[in-house]
């Protein structure tokens, strides 16, 4: 099923406390999600991640659409290791409309 970007706007006040997205944002405890789709594990640049998720990444993950919806699923089962200290969105309705709402945010 598609997500609801607007409606995926409301879910990521769940994940504000820790990330930015959009124009001027700034790593927070958690790093800034523009661009996220598409782009490789961990590797975004001025922001100090987790070895685990380095890793991740370094193993070839890219947040795509699916890898998305399966890590916030379980952050934590997923990346084991991880710090993004998260239990993650059991609804699957919430994940693929915060994914879209992300996928605004990836030019
Ligand atoms: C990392 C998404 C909630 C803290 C990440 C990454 C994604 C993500 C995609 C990996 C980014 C990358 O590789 O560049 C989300 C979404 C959330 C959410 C969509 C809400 C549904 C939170 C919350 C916290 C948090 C509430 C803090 C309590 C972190 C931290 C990392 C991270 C610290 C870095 C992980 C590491 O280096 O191991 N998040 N997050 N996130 N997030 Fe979140």
């Amino acid at each position: 099923a598609e997500g609801d970007a607007a409606k995926g706007e409301r879910v990521f006040k769940k994940c504000q406390a820790c990330h930015a997205v959009g124009e001027g944002a700034e790593n927070k405890t958690g790093p800034v999600l523009n661009g996220l789709i598409g782009r490789t594990a961990g590797t975004l640049e001025g922001y100090d991640y987790s070895p685990a998720m380095k890793a991740f990444g370094e193993g070839g993950k890219t947040w795509t659409v699916e890898e998305l919806d399966a890590f916030l699923t379980n952050p934590r089962q997923h990346v084991e290791g991880t710090k993004m200290s998260f239990a993650g969105l059991r609804k699957e309705q919430e994940r693929e409309n915060v994914i879209a709402y992300l996928g605004t945010f990836t030019q």
